[in-house]
Parts: C-alpha cells; structure tokens; sequence
C-alpha cells in the first residue's frame, strides 16, 4: 500500500430520468472532506497539458463535467493514469500526490471540488522539492 492507493475513482450518485441524468455531490459524505472550494478548467486547447504540481494539504475530487481528459498520479514511488471522461466518476486526490492532465478532448470541462481556498504556499511546483519533502 503506498498513498497512491487512498486515490480512488468514486462512483457518485446518479439520478437517471429520461429527462436527463442528475448527479450530486455531498462533502463529507462522497467525498472524505468538507468542499470550501469549486472551480474548472475549460478551453483548454487541444494538446495542452494542466497540473505539475502537488499539494501539501488540500484534498480534491475531479470530475469530467463534459469530454474527456486524463491524470497521471504520482506518489513519488508509482505512477497511475486514470481516464476520466463520464460526470458520475469522481477521481479523488489526497494530499502528497504529484498529478499532471494531458489528453483533454474538445469541449472538455475539468470540475475541482477542493477543500480549501487557493493558497499558493500549499503547491509543491517542483518535482525535486516534492520528492525530497516526501521523505
Ligand atoms: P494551477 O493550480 O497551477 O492550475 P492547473 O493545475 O489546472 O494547471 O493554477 C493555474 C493558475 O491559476 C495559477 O496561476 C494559480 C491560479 N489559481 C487561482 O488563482 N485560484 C485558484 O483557485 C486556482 C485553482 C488557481
């Protein structure tokens, strides 16, 4: 078992109708924090790569609200690729993970659910410095 483990695909509720699908999201209850913090990615143009970086603290739920994009993980011992391209699979990201998003489809739209405010002083932006904090 190493961190990259406590990060898991969560399969949120879905309220199907003919009408169209509904899915909602509860922090503390389908994700393991209380959500302080929406925000998303779109127009991200064709070849373009999001991420770099980890966080010292902040938990995140990503969800592909529409196309398809994927992530690698990274807990500094082994690498996962996930391919996220469905609004009812959430991909949860505990702290100390080094992520990187490549492969976004046109129209993709990348929703965050995070459990803080933005603060810069949380992000590792350098590899180096992330490896050797994790020791
Ligand atoms: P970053 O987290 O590096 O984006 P990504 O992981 O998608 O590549 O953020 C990109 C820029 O946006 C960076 O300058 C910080 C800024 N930013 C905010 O000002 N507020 C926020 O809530 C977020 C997530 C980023």
């Amino acid at each position: 078992m190493t961190p990259i483990d406590n990060c898991k695909l969560i399969d949120l509720p879905k309220i199907g109708e003919p009408r169209g699908n509904l899915t909602f999201v509860e922090g503390g209850r389908h994700v393991p924090f209380e959500i302080k913090r929406v925000y998303y990615l779109y127009d991200v143009p064709g070849g373009a790569e999001r991420g770099g970086h980890a966080h010292k603290g902040l938990h995140q739920l990503i969800v592909a609200m529409s196309g398809s994009f994927d992530i690698v993980l990274d807990d500094g011992q082994s690498k996962k690729r996930f391919h996220l391209a469905r609004s009812y699979f959430g991909l949860y990201v505990c702290p100390m993970i080094w992520r990187e998003m490549d492969n976004f489809s046109s129209g993709a739209v990348c929703l965050v659910l995070a459990s803080n405010l933005y603060d810069e002083s949380d992000y590792y932006r350098d590899y180096d410095e992330f490896k050797r904090d994790l020791k």
